[in-house]
């Protein structure tokens, strides 16, 4: 058998009958997509085995296939539609800039008024610049990090997504065989970086207030920054104990660590972002996502002291180029689309996620199912099992023993829901209403059904 027949096979023994059957046009894409791309992607955070599901168009909360069916989609490009698909105004927007032109090495005003919207909102960020991704606006933060300090370390915690920077993805995809011991666990890096990076990277346990305590003060003089996520999905939304973000605040400001909140996920959490929600001020934020509105972005932010050292008027210490950072089109589409995110919006969205996230509980608990439901404001994932989850470890614990999330992802899609190929993971998008949330508790019990769970 060649490699190209051997994989044909296993997409084979992988599919169900029903998704075969279901996905005809989207199997045809995919064996040109293996052709050209490794494993046929050039996303590794969508895989869906056998192969994915090609869309031609969206428009509100739904997403319409190459087949023509229509689903409901809880993924949101990943959390990052909070408005749902071509919003209308959004839309319009966008045509009439995308008509004047598309990117320019001249500044537009789109730029300095989505600034200062953003700058508006957050209380602890003076100042603020434009990338393309949250991985850029990661790796930005930690450079200005370690410039503003002296220091070239960063903690950062075990199984926390930040995207694809070298240090930051240090031991996201930890397992017990690498992990080490929670007192003081280990570097784990990828075949693709040096070795000296897990030198310069402290990996801490998620919840673990007396590791977190003892690794930042053995590592002080070294540590520029903490790195953290307040509601971090690579690890499955489990809430910060009480007092633990306050911990961590507390022990960086008396030791002259800086603390990097990455909020490219959570700012969809609240008017304000999340951070504010705990009456936290981190030094240092890392935007994405839903300010650009459905187009590439990323942006470093925080207080005037701090971001001098982007400065070029100054003694500037990071360089920060960009072909495409604060592209017209993405400002534009950022600027209406944050424009529409009024308190209200996000009160709406809140309500809604508690809804869902009451009605998943209720119909988990109905069929005996054993779960907790986690997340706040538009976010939720539902853990099936009863074991407490409090860091990446109990996650992973449970998870493993799980594989039924390929599976159910297959029949919640054949239920008309999009949903995470990894877990029971939904955000909700502004067009969404109870209708919607419903569809969704409804699919997630007749797919367990489906699958005699
Ligand atoms: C918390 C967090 N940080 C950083 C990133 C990276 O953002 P991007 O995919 O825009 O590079 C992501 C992406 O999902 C994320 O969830």
């Amino acid at each position: 058998m060649n490699q190209e027949q051997s994989s044909a096979a296993a997409v084979e023994a992988a599919c169900t009958t029903k998704y075969r059957t279901q996905s005809a046009v989207s199997r045809e894409l995919h064996e040109r997509a293996v052709r050209v791309m490794p494993g046929g992607n050039t996303r590794h955070s969508i895989v869906l085995a056998p192969y994915p599901i090609y869309v031609t168009s969206g428009k509100g909360c739904c997403v319409t296939d190459v087949e023509g069916e229509e689903r409901i989609d809880f993924l949101n490009n990943f959390t990052s539609l909070i408005l749902g698909h071509a919003d209308r105004r959004v839309t319009a927007a966008v045509q009439q800039r995308a008509a004047l032109g598309t990117a320019f090495t001249m500044p537009t005003e789109a730029q300095v008024e989505l600034a200062e919207l953003l700058v508006s909102r957050v209380s602890y960020i003076d100042q603020i610049r434009f990338c393309n991704s949250g991985s850029e606006a990661v790796m930005l933060a930690i450079k200005a990090a370690r410039a503003f300090t002296g220091k070239h370390k960063i903690a950062k915690f075990e199984g926390a997504y930040h995207g694809i920077y070298d240090y930051a993805q240090v031991s996201d995809n930890a397992t017990a065989d690498d992990w080490g011991d929670l007192d003081s666990p280990a570097s784990v890096i990828e075949a693709g970086a040096p070795p000296s990076q897990a030198a310069d990277v402290v990996v801490m346990p998620w919840n673990n207030f007396d590791v977190c305590r003892k690794q930042i003060e053995a590592n002080q003089d070294q540590l520029s920054a903490v790195l953290v996520d307040p509601l971090p999905l690579g690890i499955g939304l489990i809430a910060p104990k009480p007092g633990f973000l306050e911990m961590l605040r507390e022990e960086t400001f008396r030791r002259g660590i800086l603390m990097i909140a990455d909020q490219v996920l959570t700012f969809r959490l609240a008017y304000h972002g999340a951070m504010d929600q705990h009456g936290i001020s981190p030094d240092l934020t890392a935007l994405a996502k839903i300010i650009g509105g459905g187009f590439p972005v990323g942006a470093v932010a925080g207080s005037a002291r701090v971001m001098s050292v982007f400065d070029h008027t100054g003694d500037i210490k990071v360089h920060h180029g960009g072909t495409f950072n604060a592209n017209p089109v993405t400002m534009t589409a950022g600027l209406e689309t944050m424009r529409q995110m009024t308190p209200a919006a996000y009160e709406r969205l809140e309500a809604m996620g508690n809804y869902i996230r009451q009605q998943l509980a209720r119909m988990l608990h109905d069929r005996r199912t054993p779960a907790q439901i986690c997340g706040r404001g538009s976010l939720f994932l539902a853990h099936l099992t009863g074991q407490e989850l409090i860091d990446f470890r109990a996650l992973s614990g449970y998870s493993r023993s799980k594989p039924i999330y390929q599976d159910l992802n297959h029949e919640m899609l054949a239920n008309g829901i999009v949903t995470s190929p990894r877990g029971i993971f939904g955000c909700i998008s502004t067009p969404m209403a109870e209708a919607e949330l419903d569809a969704f508790v409804e699919a997630l019990h007749r797919s367990l059904d489906v699958l005699s769970y």
